[in-house]
């Protein structure tokens, strides 16, 4: 857990001051309604929905903060990152799942966010990590590495995800094993939670298969998901015959790094990237860093 000594002194939620002049209203304020540090890198976070917000499962919106004062002007600029929804469509709060940067200009500040407090979110939600970007399939898979799950964490939730594929796999790769806990506590939500059963169905939730591994601490599976692709490992440990342009769908969501190399392994498998304008056989998008 992380050590909260250094959020003090605790951010004051004064009323709107009569004299308004001194207090710059928030553009697109959003409510703050729930916090969790995870490890000293990784949080998430719950804010208010806007009425308005409608989105697809998976994709991502602008968020952040009001940046300091310019000297010069005296005037704040909003300081915004793209963000991944991680809650379902069907939620009425809004969930996402970030990284902590400690000279990052953004997250530096948001880590230490509490409820009550105000962020920004202007609500034209965009992205290519959604069902429509991918022709019919029978399999499909999740690739994310550290806060790539965010987009999954959405999609997963969404019964779409289990009426339209006979299996969905995810794999999440993270340095260690704390940084798997948010991916591992959604997905024993998601099995066990009963409201969770009944929007997914119990023929839904034996579809999902969770494939968890680490590369700088031990754990039942170790290796970066590249690499256990390559040999084999995650078929062999899947029971499956491999991927193919025919049945396999991909949405792939994490580091430059990953996003490159799995472009390159599910190309030689055969298959296509997409788009929302040309659905194909898999999709990628860069996960938030920073
Ligand atoms: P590794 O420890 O071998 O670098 P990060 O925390 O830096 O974002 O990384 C998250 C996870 O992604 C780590 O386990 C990291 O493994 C893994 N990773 C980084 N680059 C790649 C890549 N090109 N292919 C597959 N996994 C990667």
């Amino acid at each position: 857990m992380m050590d909260m000594t250094e959020q003090s002194p605790v951010t004051e939620q004064t009323a709107a001051p009569v004299n308004a002049t001194a207090q710059p209203v928030l553009p697109d304020a959003q409510t703050v309604t729930a916090v969790t540090h995870w490890t000293d890198r990784l949080f998430s976070f719950r804010v208010t929905r806007p009425a308005s917000l409608r989105f697809r499962s998976g994709e991502f919106v602008m968020i952040g903060l009001m940046g300091d004062v310019n000297p010069k002007t005296g005037k704040q600029k909003p300081l915004l990152r793209a963000y991944s929804i991680a809650s379902p469509s069907w939620d009425e709060e809004l969930e996402f799942y970030s990284i902590k940067v400690q000279d990052g200009p953004l997250t530096s500040k948001l880590q230490h966010i509490q409820p009550g407090d105000q962020i920004i979110l202007r609500p034209k939600p965009v992205g290519t990590l959604v069902h429509d970007a991918l022709l019919p399939g029978k399999r499909l898979w999740f690739f994310a590495t550290g806060t790539g799950f965010a987009p999954f964490a959405s999609l997963l939730r969404d019964p779409q995800t289990y009426e339209d594929y006979d299996q969905v796999i995810i794999t999440h790769t993270c340095r260690d094993v704390a940084e798997l806990e948010y991916g591992k506590q959604l997905i024993e939500t998601i099995r066990t939670d009963e409201m969770m059963q009944e929007l997914l169905g119990e023929d839904g939730l034996a579809k999902l298969v969770y494939y968890p591994t680490t590369t700088r601490e031990e754990s039942p599976k170790m290796g970066r998901i590249t690499t256990l692709l390559q040999d084999g490992t995650v078929f062999k440990d899947l029971g499956i015959d491999g991927i193919s342009a025919e049945t396999d769908r991909a949405m792939v969501c994490g580091s430059m790094g990953l996003n490159t190399d799995i472009k390159e392994i599910l190309e030689g498998f055969g298959l296509e990237e997409g788009a929302n304008s040309e659905p194909k056989h898999y999709v990628v998008e860069k996960a938030f860093v920073g």
